[in-house]
């Protein structure tokens, strides 16, 4: 006999639907509209069930009660955040890098590290992508030297990245050299699991960073942002003020990579598109 779980026969009432969405939009600049409505009920189940509350109505009044709303929002928005990613997503970015960007950028930083930040890494495999490519890339110039930040609101996804371990169906994207170079497969036969190898992961750091923050204390001012399939969750204004905050952490004439379902028109004259969706910083002010 199949038991319902008791939240199956609760379902997130208007009214609770607004409160919880417009929280989320001024806290993390998440645009669920209307049309969301079920997205995040289904999404909020997994919290109802962890935290043993029967109702959408009693999760909402927990939600916003003094002691729920210390802890409760940042695990809801593990649930609620889309983190769909992939290794070497968009290839054509890593390409270009390799390519184009980074030897005239090893000429610039000679002797420096190199600093790159993925905002809105999800759990990782951007991040591991970009360290693949610059470790590639380092066979040929073994003076050149990197850092790559990833940051996101999720903490669960934070800890995944962390953790460097994906399962073998995930690197499909990945070429057989790069499988062999830069991964280690399990021991145990019987999980089909790989990770990245520590070359790679010790010139990479996650932490948490909300876009909505007022400003960005990250430790470096950037030639290169990652920021692809991210603003897209997010109205105009918040895109136009996040757009003003990685200015000011992007060197001048630096660069900022979103996806190509996005694009910065009519949002800040101050990027200029120099290749598909990669603008460039192109004023100081
Ligand atoms: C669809 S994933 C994109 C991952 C990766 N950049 C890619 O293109 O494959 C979007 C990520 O943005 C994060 N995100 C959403 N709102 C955010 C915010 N306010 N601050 C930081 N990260 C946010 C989500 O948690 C999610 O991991």
């Amino acid at each position: 006999m199949i038991v319902k779980p008791k939240y199956a026969h609760s379902s997130l009432s208007q009214s609770n639907f607004q409160r919880i969405s417009k929280y989320i939009l001024e806290n993390y600049g998440i645009n669920l509209t209307a049309s969301k409505h079920d997205l995040l009920e289904f999404r909020l189940q997994k919290r109802l069930q962890i935290l043993n509350i029967d109702t959408y109505e009693a999760y909402t009044r927990f939600l916003f009660s003094k002691e729920g709303i210390q802890t409760e929002p940042r695990e809801m928005i593990n649930e609620v955040s889309t983190n769909k990613t992939d290794f070497f997503r968009e290839n054509q970015h890593f390409e270009l890098l390799q390519k184009s960007i980074l030897p005239n950028l090893a000429k610039e930083f000679l002797g420096k590290t190199v600093p790159i930040w993925s905002a809105g890494c999800s759990s990782g495999e951007e991040v591991y992508s970009l360290g693949i490519t610059l470790e590639n890339f380092k066979i040929r110039y073994p003076d050149f030297n990197y850092s790559i930040l990833g940051t996101d609101i999720s903490q669960s996804m934070i800890f995944r990245a962390q953790r460097a371990i994906y399962p073998i169906e995930t690197v499909s994207p990945v070429s057989h050299t790069n499988l062999h170079r830069y991964f280690l497969k399990s021991l145990d036969t019987n999980k089909y699991l790989v990770r990245v190898k520590k070359k790679i992961r010790d010139k990479v750091h996650f932490d948490f960073l909300n876009l909505m923050d007022k400003e960005y204390r990250t430790p470096h001012i950037y030639p290169i942002i990652f920021c692809r399939n991210t603003l897209m969750y997010f109205n105009q204004e918040t895109k136009m003020d996040i757009l003003r905050k990685f200015h000011e952490r992007l060197k001048t004439n630096g660069l900022l990579f979103i996806s190509h379902t996005e694009s910065l028109i009519k949002l800040d004259q101050r990027f200029k598109l120099i290749y598909p969706s990669v603008y460039q910083k192109t004023s100081s002010i």
